[in-house]
């Protein structure tokens, strides 16, 4: 699948002599017709040293949280728009992290996302069901709902991109299986459609435990369009084979 689009997100790791001697190494590892495809997600802190390391290639960064608002009085927040000044050109709304650990709900992360798109910017809202609620049968009652709230204030004429990663399979070396990727992206898809996007038009990417032995057969499935992947994306050679397999399929 040559459209692949493979998002890195660092979480909470890596220095900017990491970050710099990283982004040396990614742009060694891939043609300069295949940048397009690849977007890190840094911590905020490293943000200026990544953005200065990537200032000559196609490769885009994005935040992985911002504040619903761009400045005020909100202690230790981030604000977008400072990350867009700086060349970011997309943000991560929602990731499970931020629903659990910081218990982010769905109507403040439509306001997120709301704001993100107002800066111009490309909101990549992340959605994804527990183990709990898979064993309930309820994972398309959690997406329809992350998604319909989470959107509820979107603006349908600008980008958006969805990550579906079930919260059981990240970090955990838990892959969902084929079956259970398709039938969830199918299933999203069919709901932004319902909701009136034009859903053909929205990358649709898998996270979770995506590694360089599973890339291929996750990319072969027809509403995957690229991956968000953690743990391997902090290795350059890791994350840019999960790209090249992914090109297998
Ligand atoms: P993982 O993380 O690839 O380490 O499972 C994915 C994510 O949290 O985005």
């Amino acid at each position: 699948m040559a459209q692949i689009i493979c998002a890195g997100n660092w979480k909470l790791n890596k220095n900017s002599l990491e970050a710099k001697n990283f982004v040396a190494e990614l742009l060694t590892l891939v043609e300069s017709n295949e940048q397009s495809h690849f977007v890190l997600f840094p911590p905020a802190l490293i943000a200026a040293s990544v953005q200065q390391a990537l200032q000559a290639s196609e490769v885009r960064w994005g935040l992985q949280n911002c504040y619903s608002e761009n400045q005020g009085a909100y202690t230790g927040e981030n604000s977008a728009g400072v990350a867009k000044s700086m060349g970011a050109s997309l943000c991560l709304i929602g990731h499970s992290e931020r629903r659990q650990i910081f218990k982010e709900d769905n109507e403040f992360l439509s306001r997120k996302l709301q704001f993100v798109q107002s800066l111009g910017m490309v909101p990549v809202l992340c959605i994804g069901e527990t183990l709990e609620q898979r064993e309930q049968k309820r994972t398309n009652q959690i997406l329809s709902e992350q998604l319909k709230v989470g959107l509820s204030q979107a603006n349908k004429q600008q980008s958006i991109w969805v990550a579906y990663e079930p919260v059981w399979a990240i970090g955990t070396g838990k892959i969902a299986t084929v079956e259970m990727v398709q039938e969830a992206h199918g299933f999203i898809r069919a709901t932004l459609n319902e909701m009136g996007f034009q859903a053909g038009h929205i990358p649709l990417l898998y996270g979770g435990s995506v590694k360089p032995d599973n890339s291929k057969e996750l990319a072969k499935l027809k509403d995957v369009d690229g991956f968000l992947i953690g743990g391997a994306s902090l290795e350059a050679k890791a994350f840019v084979q999960i790209y090249r397999n992914a090109l297998l399929s």
